[in-house]
């Protein structure tokens, strides 16, 4: 008889990756380089070294290393919360009647809350170890901030965020853990930058967006001595850092026998869906095997679904790189919709890169049907998850209904809800809009994409 397969997964810390997987090294193609916006010619290493540390720099444009090896500093630091479970969700599947096998790799157990704090507490220790003494960022829903916030503390490193001013408004609690972890935190857009003075002269209404955010928190940095930006998303070292979710999924996926057919993520900017594919991308550039991976968005902001594969600056103010992306144009505003860190305009340069190649699908769901998805999983597995990731399970619901007997779907946990209650209470009010994006709406903000 064979044997069970448990509820969860426990990797031990031995069995903690040491490495993190580079998926640049198995692609065939490179993505388009990044643009500096003053000479629209692809960006050099020096250009990137005011805005970023260097280290980062270095793996940013690290194309060849296969793995790199995780910091003896930042295994310790991931010991605290790593390995992180992979959850056989059996209620679910009962619930759902599904032949399927449903498993998911569970990132709400530490503190900050999400898949955020991997990359956080990398990108803080190399500008610590570089001797760089403040750093600024950007937030959405506020769990990037909360995860830096917490890395940063761990580490002494001064901070600020800008967080975007409606999530600010949303998430008051995100805020307050923040600032007791020691951050400064600035709803934005704000007037302490010339781009959020220039983005509220035009628009002195606005909520804010990701965009914004990252204009100003860019602005900050160059503008202060010895400080610098990092990035919770979008970029490779980020990807890189959250290759490490994927990594320990297929170790323990490979103790209980078994491989996924598909393997599912939400999208904000790519970083937690990049992290779970990375390493069963690499088998399918391989041909080792042909598992599917799709990307969950909101139809709010449908940037893989219905965006423009172009370049397009990473920010509203168009102070940032270019970047070849499916984009809505950097000057979309966003619906106030509850899943905060799915908002941004644009999408990882990897994951688009692999999309435009056909080796990712993608889907687009409202957040009212998301919302019942997470109740769902809710009351059958137990964890109330982060709006965000609520697309997640609205896929696998989705998938698993019409699954084949056997077939195995993993998805990504990327953080709990837990600090998301008022989006909660809104849905069962009734009160949350399905928002739909007109064409003309993305068509507009699309007429900015510069022609590279
Ligand atoms: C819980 C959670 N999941 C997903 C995301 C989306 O970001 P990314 O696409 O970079 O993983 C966020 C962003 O804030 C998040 O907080």
């Amino acid at each position: 008889m064979s044997k069970k397969i448990p509820y969860r997964t426990y990797l031990s810390e031995e069995q903690m990756p040491k490495y993190w997987y580079n998926l640049r090294a198995d692609m065939k193609e490179q993505h388009d380089p990044y643009v500096n916006p003053g000479t629209m010619k692809p960006i050099q290493y020096e250009d990137l070294l005011p805005v970023f540390c260097e280290e980062l720099v270095k793996q940013e444009m690290n194309t060849t290393e296969r793995y790199i090896a995780i910091p003896e500093e930042v295994r310790e630091f991931y010991k605290t919360y790593r390995p992180s479970p992979l959850i056989r969700a059996y209620n679910l599947e009962k619930e759902l009647k599904t032949p399927a096998k449903i498993y998911y790799k569970f990132e709400g157990n530490n503190t900050s809350g999400s898949h955020k704090l991997n990359s956080a507490v990398a990108q803080v220790y190399y500008a610590k170890m570089q001797g760089i003494t403040s750093l600024t960022t950007e937030t959405g829903a506020g769990q990037w901030g909360t995860a830096l916030s917490m890395a940063a503390a761990y580490f002494n490193m001064p901070l600020t965020v800008f967080m975007v001013k409606v999530s600010a408004e949303q998430k008051p609690y995100r805020k307050a853990i923040m600032e007791t972890f020691g951050a400064k935190v600035i709803p934005s857009p704000s007037d302490t930058t010339d781009s959020g003075k220039a983005i509220l002269k035009a628009d002195p209404k606005t909520g804010g967006s990701l965009g914004c955010a990252i204009s100003e928190a860019v602005e900050q940095a160059v503008k202060t001595p010895n400080c610098r930006y990092v990035l919770g998303s979008v970029l490779d070292q980020v990807l890189l850092h959250q290759a490490i979710m994927g990594s320990e999924a297929k170790i323990a996926m490979e103790l209980l026998d078994e491989y996924p057919d598909v393997v599912i993520g939400c999208i904000g900017g790519g970083s937690n869906f990049g992290g779970i594919i990375s390493e069963y991308m690499a088998d399918k550039l391989n041909g080792r095997k042909c598992p599917r991976f799709i990307a969950v968005e909101p139809a709010s902001c449908p940037s893989l679904t219905r965006g423009k594969y172009a370049y397009d600056f990473c920010d509203t103010g168009k102070i940032t790189p270019l970047a070849k992306m499916y984009t809505l144009g950097s000057g979309f505003k966003p619906s106030p919709i509850h899943a905060g860190g799915l908002r941004y305009h644009g999408d990882a340069p990897i994951v688009c890169n692999l999309a435009a190649e056909g080796l990712i699908e993608a889907r687009a769901y409202y957040q009212n049907e998301c919302f019942e998805a997470a109740r769902l999983f809710l009351s059958t597995e137990g964890f109330l998850p982060a709006p965000e990731t609520s697309h997640a399970i609205k896929a696998v619901i989705d998938l698993a209904k019409e699954a084949a007997p056997g077939s195995v779907i993993t998805f990504l946990y990327s953080g709990h809800g837990l600090l998301d209650l008022a989006s909660y209470e809104a849905y069962l009010k009734g009160g949350l809009t399905n928002f739909e994006l007109p064409q003309e709406d993305i068509d507009t903000a699309l007429k900015d994409c510069p022609e590279i």
